[in-house]
This record gives structure tokens, C-alpha cells and sequence, in this order.
């Protein structure tokens, strides 16, 4: 798959800008704070309907104006589209397939990228969160269903933890049926999350464990398991952590995990409605990272965490690449680079090459290896300028 045109009006810095874009390496060159990042940020959000560097989408629209548009020309082989969407600063977000009207939480389905950027070091050193939120991304671009199953199990859990809060504020033990109902809907749904996730970790683990050694030049033995909140004690995850062993999804054959979860459930009973919320679920899990057996959050180097960072990603653009009928997705490599010593730079250059496309921003030209700096588009205050005007 790859993105034939961009157009954004009113994104970021950006007031308006119409941009073609080639199969193969793209490399966008800019001092900082030109657009570079908005540039691919806009492409992001159109795969995955967030931004790897706000949580909220009105930063994304241009500062004094009401509404930004992404709208993009994409082909998978045969066929082309344009996809559209609307962020608008008041009421909901609009999004179009070929101009009609479609649910914005649709449009994952027709445009797959993954992006790196220095931000996702935190993948690595941040908290769970992130790493949650890596799998859940990469679940929907999989398989587009998983977005209706994320969001109900989100519903049912703020539902849950209301009525949690209020039988703990009205002092009500006794008559719980209510609760009974969302526990059974945070189970179905909570236990589809979690297979789901531990099928898709199971296809990342060896594509990890290839793509770090293949950027680090070196066997670390990268690994991922999974910290299960349904087989621990309901304990804060910052205490799971510091504990010795990882709760490790492995322990649970398919087909347990509904179990486990009613059972944790039931055993936490009394500790949920004296906290007020729900104390175990997808919604607290992690993906614990592995070096050489040790965990990385904690013990990698700078350089080890950057470059399991990067292994994530790229096993992840591995396996959307293994199952999509689409072609590959888009790869985003924003300003990552200057980062790397120039061997890592040559071996991040050739485990790329193969991609559809690649889009690669760089601050420096020349960081970028000479195979992906062909025809660089030079990018000043929100503008695309001519390579010798860029001087
Ligand atoms: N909503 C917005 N409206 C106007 N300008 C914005 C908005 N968000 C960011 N910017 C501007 O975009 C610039 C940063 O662009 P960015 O793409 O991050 O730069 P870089 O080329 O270094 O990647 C900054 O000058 C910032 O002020
Ligand atoms: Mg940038």
C-alpha cells in the first residue's frame, strides 16, 4: 500500500499544502519546527485515528481556525481511494471514503502505516500504557473489528467503575445484581482483548526478536511475555512490577482466560468496592520487554532501549505486512536517523529497503543513507520549498 497524494488544510503549521508522494523512499529535510513531524503526524492519524504526540486532536488543528483536514490518495495495487478526515475543534470528528460519509472509527480499515518516532523510546522506558496501547493499535489495523470490542470493554469498564464508586460511596455491599451484569460484559469482552493480544505477541515475539538483531547487529535475545492482571493479586501494577516473576500469560492455555477472569473478579470483590474501581482486566496489563533475560525497562542502555524500541515497530510492520491483502503498510520513520551511529543507520537502511514506501524526515539530509535520500522535499514554515531555496 502506498499514499499517491497528500492534502492538508488548516493541520498544525500547515495552512494548506498539496503534496505528491513516490513508491519506494520519500525523505522530507527541514531545520526543526518547520512541519516535517505534522507532515507524517497527519498520515498517522489517518491510520490510526491518534497522534504519537498529543492525546487530544485539537493541537493538531491550526491554531485560530476551527477544523483541520487529512485527506489522502492511497493505492493497494489495482485499486486507488481517497480518504478523508475532519478534526474539528467543536462536535465530532467527520471522516469520507471516495466522498461518502463513513464512521471515523472505520478508517484504520483502509490505510495501514506504522510510525517511529523518538517518542516511542518510551515504549520501552515508559509505562504501560504505551506498550498496551502499541498492541491495541496494532489489534485494530489487523483487524479492524478489534476498535468495536476495545471501545465497548472501555464503556463497560467506566460503567462498572461508577457504579463501583457510588456502591462504595452509598455503603451498599449487599445488593450487587447490577453488578453482576457488567462483570459478565467485562469478561466476554476483556477476554477477547486478551486472547487477541496474546495471539498478536505471539506473532511479534521471533519478528522482534529478528528485527532488534538485525538493527543492533548483535543477538540480545529481545523477547516479549505478557503481565497478566488476572492472574495476579490485584495489587497495583508498580508493585507487580517490582515483584520477581512476571504473571505471564503463557500459564493460561487457550480457552482459561474467561475463567481466570471471573475468578479474579470474585476474589477481588471486596477490594474493588473498597477502592472504587476495577482492579484487574486488559485495561492493566503490560508487555514486559526482555534482554538477554533481563528487563529492559530498567537495565536496557539508551542505545539497546532505542533500538528495541525500533524492533517493535518494525515486527510490527512485519506481521501487518505477513497478513495484509492491502500490501504493505506505510512506514514512517520520523526523525530517527540522527540518532543512530552510521553502522545502525546502514542497517536500518536495508531492513526498509523492501517496503512499499517509506517516508523519512530528517533535520540533516545527509544523516539519511544515499539508497533512501533520493529526491529529498525540502520543508520550511509549514510550506514545501525547492531544494535550493532551502539554503
Ligand atoms: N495547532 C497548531 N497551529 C499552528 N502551528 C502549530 C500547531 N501545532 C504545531 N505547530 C507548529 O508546528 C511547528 C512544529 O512542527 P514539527 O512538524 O513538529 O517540526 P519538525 O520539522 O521539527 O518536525 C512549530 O513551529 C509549532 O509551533
Ligand atoms: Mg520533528
Amino acid at each position: 500500500m502506498r499514499v499517491i497524494h497528500l492534502s492538508l488544510t488548516d493541520f498544525r503549521n500547515y495552512e494548506s499544502v498539496d503534496l505528491d508522494l513516490e513508491p519506494g523512499p520519500n525523505l522530507f529535510v527541514g531545520s526543526n519546527g518547520q512541519g516535517k513531524t505534522n507532515l507524517v503526524e497527519a498520515l498517522g492519524y489517518l491510520s490510526t485515528l491518534a497522534s504519537h504526540r498529543v492525546s487530544t486532536d485539537h493541537a493538531m488543528i491550526r491554531q485560530g481556525h476551527d477544523a483541520a483536514i487529512i485527506r489522502a490518495t492511497l493505492s493497494n495495487g489495482e485499486k486507488s481511494i481517497l480518504a478523508e478526515v475532519q478534526l474539528n475543534r467543536i462536535g465530532a470528528n467527520r471522516a469520507q471514503i471516495n466522498r461518502s460519509a463513513i464512521k471515523t472509527r472505520e478508517l484504520p480499515r483502509y490505510f495501514s502505516s506504522v510510525l517511529f518516532a523518538p517518542e516511542d523510546l518510551a515504549l520501552v522506558r515508559g509505562d504501560p500504557s504505551g506498550r498496551r496501547r502499541f498492541l491495541d493499535e496494532l489489534l485494530v489495523l489487523r483487524t479492524p473489528r478489534m476498535a468495536g470490542v476495545l471501545a465497548d470493554y472501555d464503556r463497560v469498564l467506566r460503567q462498572r467503575n461508577s457504579l463501583l464508586k457510588s456502591a462504595r460511596a452509598s455503603g451498599v455491599r449487599g445488593n450487587l445484581s447490577t453488578l453482576d451484569i457488567w462483570d459478565e460484559r467485562l469478561v466476554t469482552l476483556g477476554t477477547e482483548i486478551i486472547d487477541a493480544r496474546a495471539r498478536l505477541v505471539d506473532e511479534l515475539r521471533p519478528e522482534v526478536d529478528a528485527a532488534y538483531a538485525s538493527i543492533a547487529g548483535i543477538e540480545h535475545a529481545a523477547s516479549l511475555a505478557t503481565r497478566l492482571s488476572i492472574l495476579s493479586s490485584g495489587i497495583d501494577p508498580d508493585e507487580q512490577e517490582a515483584a520477581a516473576e512476571p504473571v505471564s500469560a503463557d500459564r493460561l492455555t487457550a480457552g482459561q482466560t474467561a475463567e481466570a477472569f471471573a475468578a479474579a473478579i470474585s476474589r477481588l470483590r471486596k477490594s474493588e468496592l473498597e477502592r472504587g474501581i476495577t482492579l484487574v482486566g486488559p485495561h492493566r496489563d503490560d508487555l514486559v520487554l526482555t534482554l538477554n533475560e533481563l528487563p529492559a525497562r530498567g537495565y536496557a542502555s539508551h542505545g539497546e532501549s532505542w533500538s528495541f524500541a525500533l524492533a517493535l515497530k518494525l515486527a510490527a510492520a512485519a506481521v501487518l505486512r505477513r497478513e495484509s491483502s492491502a500490501g504493505d503498510p506505510v512506514l514512517i520513520l520520523d526523525d530517527v536517523f540522527a540518532e543512530l551511529d552510521e553502522s545502525r543507520r546502514g542497517r536500518l537502511a536495508d531492513a526498509v529497503a523492501s517496503f512499499e514506501q517509506v517516508l523519512i524526515t530528517a533535520a540533516v539530509g545527509n544523516d539519511v543513507p544515499a539508497d533512501l535520500a533520493r529526491a529529498p522535499v525540502h520543508i520550511r514554515a509549514g510550506r514545501i520549498v525547492t531544494a535550493s531555496a532551502d539554503e
